[in-house]
């Protein structure tokens, strides 16, 4: 089936042809395109109904219509020929069906013949896509089954050998969903059909075809590239869901707690993590530091094992994206040593009585320590050679006991340091101070300072003057040391003791309460008791030696020669006495002792001064020179003793001396006799004034005892006449004095009531202090008898007798 080409010339022949209406039969061809030049269209031989030779007689020719000619007729076999290859996508674009128009023209008759070649559509384009690659950016938690149209491949074919199918790379996440648009033509889409996951993948590569319909099939690719994008869908995750550490008690502020490590699968923002406290109570807060973002934990205060042993706190570790997850830090903190022991007393005896018996409980008191194991461990002890001791009673307890007696004159309070050490490392300890009172008890007798006090009192001494003062000291305290005296009933020269001496009961002055002669009494005893005011009171006792001391209060008496006669007696003396000569001895004697009684003499006056001497020591009286013829006969001396006492005491003797020249007998006896003869014959004569001297005294005692005993009976009658009328406050002896109250100074003091004669008022004649001189003694009698209302009808037989004596006194 060729076709003859033809010109312009012929196309527009044949329009005028057709318009003649001459002809206008068509012809209907088809062929391939693509296919090569001089391939056989079709024979137009049997259309034309015409043979060959016809043909080529008739002059038949192919006149291509416009276009460049693309058939060529055979004129000897009537084939169309193809001149040229046919791309129809070229000539016809997308129109279809694609149409060669050509005109077959025939001479004699003229005979044009429409011949329409169609071209055939082969598969000879593969679909192609607009792009090679596609770029989507798809979140990975885009939900399933979401859509994502891609745009369609693009195949010049027509029909069959357009696109028909799409497919896709095999892949876990997507599938191909073919779609038509209204015009027919197909397009596909992805539809995720499993969850993306950046953390897996972040990119995907899918190969997208298309496929035609011819054959063989023609297909084009286009690669689609997916962005996995990150979202927040990682939780961040602990490498510890528990951290356990230990830490030491008193760690540093700073000193690292535990590090957490917390990760995010995520990416960017959504992977960064910071951490956190949850639900931590604010005390413990402010003990650990975090650090937000290392995830550090770190101590900020003190860590104190006493306060918390362990902690549990929670942290929570945040995303960007506000993912949270949480994990759990226990803190174990270890005890360390920082706590000393503690005393804590519960009850403390003070003051303890000094005469606890061993095993009294003292102070009971507790140790202990904040800290455990064997920090907390406690020990305790105090110091040695304590009467006191420990003892453990447990849980803890302690008692402190008594050990051995104590006695508070020793130590009157004791400080008891009690230390308490932990068994810890470093041992730390602490210690408290016990201070113990210890009370007295009445357990030591007052004590005097002398075993024996001697004191002196000179003798005329005023009544109630202050002799000497005893003193005991008790060495207990308060009122066991209150001492008082006392002064034990005894006698001096049979007379109570009361009525020589009185004692302050406070101070211990001894007083006396009379005047003494020492030339009565030289000395006496009293006993003095101490008692304290404790109870059971305890005493002591001393005796009291007290000497009278002699005064110089008795002038010297000359006992020769003989002072009171009218006529002293002479001494004679032979004119040839030589010097030195012994004339006579005055002799006097002091009743006062010692040095008052040492006498000295001493010549006053003479006659003749210069011929007699007296020995100033013995009294002798010596001729100092031989006498002569111009002495007188009758010498007189005037001879002064004295005593040494202070202030001496002195007397004086008038000697008379004659001075004879012939002995006479009596005379010459006392001449003739040796020295040693004549002081025997004067002591014979001195024994013999004695005598006589001894005997005139005695009869004037005598005398005057008599006189006395008469005096007294006299006024003792006086005295029961007015006794018997009954006064009322006469003196009451009978006062409710006992014998402790005896002599003491304060009561000392006796008074003599003494009435006018014949008047019964209560009118006094006189009232003095009376320092008794009783002669009777009945010791009730001995204190103080005062001026009592108390009636006392009669008095008894002895205060009559000492009424009378304090009378006559
Ligand atoms: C291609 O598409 C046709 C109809 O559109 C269908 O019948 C055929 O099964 C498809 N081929 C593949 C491989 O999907
Ligand atoms: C005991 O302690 C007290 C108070 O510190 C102190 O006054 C006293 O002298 C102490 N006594 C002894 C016996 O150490
Ligand atoms: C003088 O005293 C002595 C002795 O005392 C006595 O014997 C004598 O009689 C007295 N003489 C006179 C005159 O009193």
């Amino acid at each position: 089936m060729e076709m003859y080409s033809n010109n312009m010339q012929g196309w527009s022949f044949f329009f005028y042809l057709c318009m003649c209406g001459a002809i206008c039969e068509s012809l209907h061809y088809s062929v391939p395109e693509e296919k090569k030049t001089g391939s056989l269209v079709a024979n137009v031989l049997r259309d034309l109904k015409v043979d060959v030779k016809g043909l080529s007689a008739r002059r038949a020719r192919l006149v291509s219509e416009g276009t460049k000619p693309y058939f060529q007729l055979d004129p000897h076999s009537g084939d169309v020929i193809l001149q040229d290859r046919i791309d129809r996508e070229a000539l016809c674009g997308q129109k279809d069906p694609c149409f060669l128009l050509s005109e077959l023209v025939l001479e004699n008759p003229l005979r044009v013949h429409r011949m329409e070649v169609e071209i055939e559509d082969v598969n000879d384009n593969s679909p192609q896509f607009f792009k090679k690659e596609f770029l989507f950016e798809i979140p990975e938690q885009t939900p399933i089954n979401t859509r994502f149209p891609l745009e369609s491949a693009e195949d010049s074919d027509r029909g069959e050998n357009a696109v028909q199918n799409y497919t896709l790379s095999p892949n876990d996440h997507f599938r191909l969903n073919e779609q038509s648009h209204n015009d027919g033509t197909k397009f596909a889409e992805l539809v995720l059909e499993k969850q993306l996951d950046h953390e897996k993948e972040t990119r995907l590569f899918l190969i997208l075809s298309a496929v035609d319909g011819g054959i063989p099939k023609r297909t084009g690719t286009a690669q689609i590239i997916i962005e996995v994008l990150d979202s927040n869908d990682n939780v961040p995750h602990f490498d510890k869901s528990e951290y356990k550490v230990k830490l030491m008690e008193n760690s540093q502020p700073g000193s690292p707690v535990a590090q957490m490590e917390a990760t995010d699968r995520d990416f960017g923002s959504n992977a960064e993590i910071t951490y956190s406290f949850s639900q931590v109570p604010d005390n413990i807060q402010r003990i650990f530091n975090l650090n937000k973002y290392t995830g550090e934990l770190t101590v900020a205060e003190n860590i104190d094992y006493e306060i918390n042993q362990n902690y549990a706190i929670n942290i929570k570790a945040t995303d960007g994206g506000g993912l949270s997850a949480y994990c759990k830090v226990i803190v174990e903190v270890e005890d360390r040593n920082d706590n000393a022991p503690e005393v804590t007393l519960t009850s403390l005896t003070s003051p303890l009585p000094e005469d606890s018996p061993p095993d009294t409980v003292v102070a009971l008191f507790r140790v202990t320590d904040r800290d455990s194991g064997d920090n907390g461990r406690t020990a305790c002890t105090t110091e040695a050679n304590l009467p006191f001791v420990l003892k453990s009673s447990g849980n803890n307890y302690y008692q402190l006991v008594t050990q051995q007696p104590l006695d508070r004159e020793r130590a009157s309070e004791y400080n008891i340091t009690i230390t308490a050490t932990d068994r810890g490392s470093p041992r730390l300890s602490s210690s408290r101070i016990f201070n113990i009172q210890i009370s007295d008890i009445n357990d030591n007798a007052p004590v005097f300072e002398k075993s024996l006090y001697d004191m002196q009192l000179w003798e005329n001494n005023i009544p109630g003057l202050l002799i000497g003062l005893v003193h005991a000291k008790d060495p207990d305290m308060a009122q066991n040391a209150r001492v008082t005296y006392s002064l034990l009933p005894g006698k001096v020269s049979g007379q109570p003791v009361s009525s020589y001496v009185s004692i302050n009961s406070e101070t211990g002055n001894l007083y006396a309460i009379r005047s003494l002669d020492y030339e009565q009494i030289k000395n006496f005893q009293v006993s003095v008791r101490a008692v304290d005011s404790g109870s059971p009171p305890l005493s002591s006792e001393v005796k009291v030696q007290v000497v009278i001391v002699d005064e110089n209060d008795n002038a010297p008496f000359i006992l020769y020669p003989l002072q009171n006669g009218t006529s002293p007696s002479n001494d004679l003396v032979p004119r040839g006495a030589e010097a030195g000569y012994l004339v006579t001895k005055v002799v006097a004697v002091d009743r006062d002792s010692g040095q008052n009684s040492w006498l000295s003499y001493e010549l006053l006056k003479a006659t003749e001064p210069g011929l007699f001497s007296v020995g100033a020591q013995n009294g002798e009286v010596k001729t100092m020179r031989p006498i002569n013829q111009r002495d007188a006969f009758r010498q007189k001396l005037i001879i002064g003793v004295r005593d040494n006492g202070h202030p001496p005491q002195s007397t004086s003797a008038t000697l008379s001396i004659l001075l004879v020249d012939g002995f006479s007998d009596p005379y010459m006896k006392m001449v003739d006799i040796p020295k040693d003869e004549v002081a025997v014959e004067e002591d014979r004569s001195l024994t013999l004034y004695l005598v006589i001297c001894l005997a005139a005294i005695s009869f004037i005692f005598l005398v005057s005892v008599t006189v006395f005993i008469a005096i007294t009976i006299q006024k003792r009658r006086k005295f029961m006449d007015m006794s018997t009328l009954n006064f009322p406050g006469g003196p009451n002896f009978q006062e409710n004095c006992g014998d402790t109250c005896a002599g003491t100074l304060s009561r000392a003091y006796n008074y003599e009531v003494c009435l006018a004669g014949g008047s019964l008022s209560s009118e006094f004649k006189f009232l003095r202090p009376l320092f008794p001189v009783f002669s009777v003694e009945p010791a009730q009698n001995q204190g103080n008898s005062r001026i009592s209302s108390a009636s006392q009808d009669v008095p008894s037989h002895q205060e009559e007798n000492q009424l009378i004596n304090q009378v006559t006194l």
